[in-house]
């Protein structure tokens, strides 16, 4: 099949590389010049595991192409996937301008029939605007061609997004017609060949899906997060009480631990834009904004145990942060927990010193660029030297089981914050450690 991806971002350039890699002719398209240059050059945006050899080995076999030509790539193409992206406007709704961008485009330069698919996460009612856009432009160019517009959510999860892509749990597609849903079944007949995961449904509720699922997963989480801060004060182990809970098939292991909140892309700006939509049709949904609330409290979860163990003034100290990218395996930083620690040490007086194995560039340039007081250093261990205590904030493997005693010799205080619980109270009180976790009380 032959298929545009407008939008060469984390969903689009997985997407496109994926059915590229099933045999596919894809044009992957973004307006962002220097991302496409680097693309044509072997050199890939983002980090993302996995996906360097696939996005080379599928360019050099002709099938995976990297343009900003729209016009080129609507001629030769009869699918065009939007995936760009639909960030969190003024009041909290997702932001359309983009995806409707693009549907100005498909207006101005599709010549034949094409099955338009929205990747992108969007409200309920968007394949409608993407339709009506489309339409009002062929009108004013008078041209006669007909079009699909069809929802198809993606779910992958960034760090494991190849992984995800090529074995979904599920296909989610929203269509008003049984043809287009055929379309769409044969695109992703490779996907989805050993099981039935195929699930059809029309457009509205494809597009709620992806509003439930994530808002699901982000209230199983601030949940546990409210869990674990009334074991903190009650003296219970919020490690034990996971395991415990999680043990009930009908709860799950899976989206309970604990740790300094939720970031990403993803949970922050759906949960809003779900709660934008309710109050746009007059509902107040309570339980979504309590998830969003306790997400934004439970950032600061660790410098309150900071302020609370070295006072509210922290001039003259100096932290080292392990992690910045807002989960393992990704150099994304949007929304991440690291953004609000960093920020509210840094106001209180503190110096940071940073490390992460991918999310530098990230941080330097963009979301920590007007921070003063933070240095970043190329090891985990140069970054503890002289520091008063250590916080590790995201759980890269390289975190997991690191040398306790180089890092006591390393810190003035053997002090460690973990953000994400990772490891064992007994072994670091027995070095001589104070260790603070979510949802323990220290001892
Ligand atoms: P992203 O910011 O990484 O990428 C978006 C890309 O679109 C950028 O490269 C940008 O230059 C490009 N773009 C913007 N306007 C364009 C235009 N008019 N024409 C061509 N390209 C244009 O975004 P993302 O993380 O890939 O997310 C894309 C969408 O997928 C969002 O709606 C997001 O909510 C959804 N989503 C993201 C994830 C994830 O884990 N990142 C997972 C599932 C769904
Ligand atoms: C999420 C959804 O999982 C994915 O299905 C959707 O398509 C996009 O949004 P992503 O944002 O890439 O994916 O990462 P995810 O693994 O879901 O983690 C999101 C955040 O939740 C991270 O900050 C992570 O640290 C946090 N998290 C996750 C927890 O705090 N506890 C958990 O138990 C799981």
């Amino acid at each position: 099949m032959n298929i545009s991806v407008v939008g060469t971002g984390y969903v689009g350039l997985v997407t496109g590389t994926c059915f590229a890699e099933m045999g596919n002719y894809v044009i992957c398209v973004d307006v962002n010049e220097d991302k496409i240059n680097k693309l044509n050059n072997g050199i890939i945006p983002i980090y993302e595991p996995g996906l360097e050899r696939i996005v080379i080995e599928n360019n050099k076999a002709d099938r995976l192409i990297f343009s900003t030509d729209i016009k080129n790539a609507l001629e030769k193409t009869d699918i065009c996937f939007i995936a760009v992206g639909t960030p969190m406007g003024e009041d909290g709704s997702a932001d359309l301008q983009y995806v409707l961008a693009v549907a100005e485009e498909i207006g101005k330069h599709i010549t034949k029939h094409t099955y338009i698919i929205n990747k992108s996460t969007v409200p309920v009612g968007t394949a409608d605007k993407v339709r009506e856009t489309v339409s009002r432009v062929l009108q004013e160019r008078g041209a006669d061609i007909s079009f699909d517009v069809i929802s198809n959510p993606e779910f992958l999860k960034e760090g494991a997004a190849v992984n995800d892509f090529m074995k979904p749990d599920r296909v989610v597609v929203g269509a008003d017609n049984e043809r287009a849903l055929d379309v769409m079944r044969e695109l992703y007949a490779p996907f989805t060949v050993n099981h039935e995961r195929f699930i059809a449904m029309d457009v509205r509720s494809s597009e709620m899906t992806k509003y439930a699922a994530n808002s699901m997963l982000a209230t199983k989480i601030s949940f546990m997060n409210e869990i674990a801060n009334i074991c903190e004060l009650v003296g219970a182990d919020v490690n034990k009480v996971r395991v415990g809970i999680g043990s009930d098939s009908r709860i799950g292991y899976s989206f309970i631990y604990p740790g300094c909140g939720y970031g990403g892309s993803c949970f922050p700006k759906d949960v809003q834009a779900l709660v934008r939509t309710a109050n746009k049709n007059g509902y107040e949904p309570k339980l979504l904004e309590a998830v969003e609330a306790v997400n934004y409290d439970q950032k600061k979860s660790i410098p309150r145990k900071i302020f609370k163990k070295f006072g509210e003034d922290l001039s003259g100290m100096t932290f080292a942060v392990w992690g910045l990218s807002f989960k393992p395996e990704t150099d994304d930083m949007r929304d991440a927990a690291s953004i609000t620690i960093v920020k509210e040490l840094v106001a209180k007086g503190a110096k940071v010193k940073a490390y992460d194995p991918k999310a530098f560039h990230e941080a330097q340039t963009c979301y920590l660029k007007d921070v003063e007081g933070i240095e970043y250093l190329d090891s985990k261990y140069t970054a503890l030297t002289g520091c008063d205590a250590m916080i590790l904030v995201t759980e890269w493997k390289e975190f997991r089981s690191p040398d306790f005693d180089e890092i006591k010799k390393r810190l003035k205080n053997p002090v460690i914050f973990d953000g994400r619980n990772q490891y064992s109270s007994k072994k670091l009180h027995e070095m001589g450690f104070e260790y603070f976790q979510i949802g323990v009380m220290p001892k």
